[in-house]
């Protein structure tokens, strides 16, 4: 039996919780519609007995969160996350990613920045040989200035399109813009994002370079694999 999209990554989340999720923690919360199931799995620990500190990286995962009885605090009232359980948008062979089609890349970023293991779990939809060939890059950038912005982003390559939302620019948590970077494919992730985060104007890139300690991925049977990176990239190190 085929397994739709809901399930896939309904099974993915709660594989990716019940592996890594243990009592005692402090735990990422990320956004999006595969991160809702890791949400509810947590707030099925939490029912059980288990004490747990989240942060949220969005204020809706914040809201569903403390429906689901979750502790949820301030992420500076945490000095790390043992463990985040984050959705990604693409997902290449060596586990470098592209995130923030739902929005929430800037607090996303800062909880992975902070935690130990970020753990990614994704429907098989999600995997790609090279990034930016399924998946446009979002970029979140101040509102001032935004049209300069996006033209410099365009000069590294791409077509850049204003997020929209109800006929109005998408609002990100943070009260900024987003423009999601049509590029037809990135050869070069980490000279990418070098040259867009130096954009006057931009806030936050959704590359996720060298972020992923392990990505959990869920076949339509509803099998669920580890992808292992242990391949030396020294071609990949950061060019800043
Ligand atoms: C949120 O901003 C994103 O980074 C999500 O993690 C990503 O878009 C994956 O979302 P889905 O699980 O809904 O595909």
């Amino acid at each position: 039996m085929t397994l739709d999209a809901a399930s896939m990554k309904k099974i993915v989340a709660e594989a990716a919780v019940n592996k890594y999720v243990k009592d005692g923690m402090n735990v990422g919360l990320s956004t999006g519609s595969t991160a809702y199931y890791a949400i509810k799995r947590i707030g099925e620990l939490v029912e059980s007995g288990y004490d747990l500190t989240c942060v949220a990286t969005s204020v809706q995962s914040e809201e569903l969160a403390r429906e689901c009885g979750i502790k949820v605090v301030d992420v500076d009232e945490v000095d790390k996350l043992d463990v985040t359980i984050d959705g990604a948008d693409e997902v290449d062979p060596r586990m470098q990613l592209v995130k923030g089609l739902g929005g929430a890349l800037l607090r996303e970023k800062i909880v992975a920045a902070a935690t130990v293991k970020e753990i990614i779990v994704v429907d098989g939809s999600k995997l790609v040989d090279k990034l930016g060939t399924k998946a446009p890059l979002p970029v979140e950038v101040l509102r001032f200035g935004h049209l300069h912005t996006k033209y410099a982003l365009e000069r590294q390559g791409c077509k850049a399109e204003l997020r929209m939302k109800d006929e109005e620019p998408f609002i990100t948590d943070g009260g900024n813009y987003i423009y999601d970077c049509r590029f037809d494919g990135i050869d070069s992730p980490f000279f990418l994002e070098s040259r867009i985060d130096v954009i006057p104007g931009v806030v936050e890139n959704g590359l996720f370079l060298n972020t992923a300690v392990d990505v959990l991925i869920c076949d339509e049977n509803g099998e669920v694999r580890h992808m292992a990176d242990t391949t030396p990239k020294p071609e990949e190190l950061p060019v800043r």
